[in-house]
């Protein structure tokens, strides 16, 4: 690998860039190159990255298999740009994904491509929702979050986000979460409650948007029971149920979509970040074919047409969803970070909890400061990982799936440091 020399002042990011930027904020290093669950700096310095993209690098940087298939399209003189047209390179991969994700499975989806981020699929999804059923209102979750424009920000729970719309965010009902009671109230009973009520004041919901892990949330996962049982609310009120698999789909919690857990079968499913599989900006919004009632070009978007992303989309699913490998290391490798984690419970159980499934697993502070201060900590020692959750109270782990045993180990030897570290202070 090269590393490029820079040509510009160490000063150009604060110069130039908007004060939006974060990340760089919490880590500083300018990056260069990345392999693996590898990413080094310009000077050289290595980290190991238990980032990956938030959730967008699931197969790690670099992967050599996705970028071989990636070069050569490149270099062959095919498509790379062609919103809706029918391509080869879609063609292939509508294939793959009804063979390899959907009939194993047994579901059957239509596929739309919205624009490429996660956003764009939730867009799409609320206004699908609302144009079949005809109704305004949207049921979300406390701590959800589904992404910056408008539509998804209305249903995202986090107050400094939604401030930042500068408008009313409405036509959202926020309910909660799995737990939010810590489980000492029936989850569901206000819910009913309400839909049942014609005083309650809420209008007749047009969907239900829900994560099956929340992982900007804090890492908040809900059981499969409180999955059925939500799944079942819903179509006993025919209700439309949006799963928002765009961090937690892709294997990240085991089997390829997030609610496999679960055994539901959600009316509109919204992926994004790993579905390119080489970081590559791709969104698909997956329906049951009935609801398929868009006009021709109703919702749109220039860069629905993003073939390279098709080519390594295409690659990474026949290459990891074949056979079911992938989930069961990602489910060993989950449960080796969460013997780490609660290891580390056991040692300072007032101070620290943790929850996750699969590859995100969270340690979350009673002290909301000591998350920021362990990820800051462990920067320093060359780990990356973010805090999560309304306080930025939760050290959020999102490995790719295709770490080693060893990475886990070296990344957790270097996060306990930090917690101890953190802890005593
Ligand atoms: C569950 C979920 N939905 C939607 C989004 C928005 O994706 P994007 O940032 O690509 O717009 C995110 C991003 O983290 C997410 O975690």
């Amino acid at each position: 690998m090269t590393t490029a020399t820079p040509t510009f002042p160490d000063t150009i990011f604060d110069t130039r860039e908007s004060h939006v930027r974060s990340y760089s904020r919490a880590w500083p290093a300018v990056f260069d190159t990345a392999e693996g669950s590898w990413i080094t700096d310009r000077d050289g310095n290595r980290y190991l990255d238990f980032f990956a993209g938030a959730g967008a690098l699931n197969y790690g940087h670099n992967n050599p298999i996705l970028r071989e298939a990636l070069v050569d399209y490149l270099t062959s003189g095919r498509i790379t740009h062609s919103l809706d047209m029918s391509t080869v390179a879609k063609g292939e991969l509508l294939e793959t994904f009804q063979d390899v994700i959907l009939r194993p499975r047994g579901f059957d989806y239509k596929v739309q491509f919205p624009g490429p981020t996660g956003t764009n699929t939730v867009e799409a999804a609320l206004k699908l929702a609302r144009k079949v059923t005809g109704r305004e209102s949207i049921i979300n979750f406390t701590n959800a979050f589904h992404g910056m424009t408008l539509g998804s920000l209305s249903v995202t729970g986090n107050s400094m986000k939604r401030a930042g719309a500068g408008i009313p965010l409405v036509h959202a009902t926020p309910m909660p979460f799995d737990n939010y009671f810590g489980g000492v109230v029936e989850d569901f009973q206000w819910f009913e409650r309400v839909l049942d009520d014609s005083g309650s004041g809420l209008n007749r919901p047009a969907a239900v948007i829900v994560e099956t892990v929340q992982g900007e949330g804090g890492v908040n996962v809900a059981r499969p029971e409180w999955l059925r049982a939500l799944a079942d609310l819903c179509t006993r009120r025919e209700i439309l149920l949006i799963v928002d698999d765009v961090q937690m789909g892709c294997g990240r919690t085991g089997p390829f979509f997030s609610f496999e857990v679960a055994g539901i079968e959600p009316d509109i499913v919204t992926l994004s970040k790993s579905i390119g599989g080489y970081g590559m900006p791709l969104a698909l919004t997956l329906f049951k074919p009935k609801l398929d009632v868009w006009g021709a070009g109703e919702h749109n978007g220039t860069f629905r047409g993003n073939n390279p992303a098709f080519v390594t989309a295409k690659v990474a699913l026949d290459h990891y969803w074949s056979d079911d490998a992938l989930e069961r290391s990602t489910l060993a490798k989950g449960e080796r970070i969460a013997a780490r984690f609660q290891a580390l419970v056991a040692e300072f159980p007032t101070q620290i909890s943790t929850r996750g499934r699969g590859l995100v697993q969270g340690l979350a502070f009673t002290e909301p400061d000591l998350a920021g201060r362990v990820c800051s900590a462990a920067y320093s020692d060359g780990l990356l990982a973010e805090t999560s959750g309304p306080e930025d109270e939760v050290v959020k782990l999102l490995p790719p799936l295709t770490i080693t045993e060893a990475e886990i180990d070296l990344g957790l030897d270097i996060l306990e440091a930090a917690t101890r570290k953190a802890v005593a202070r």
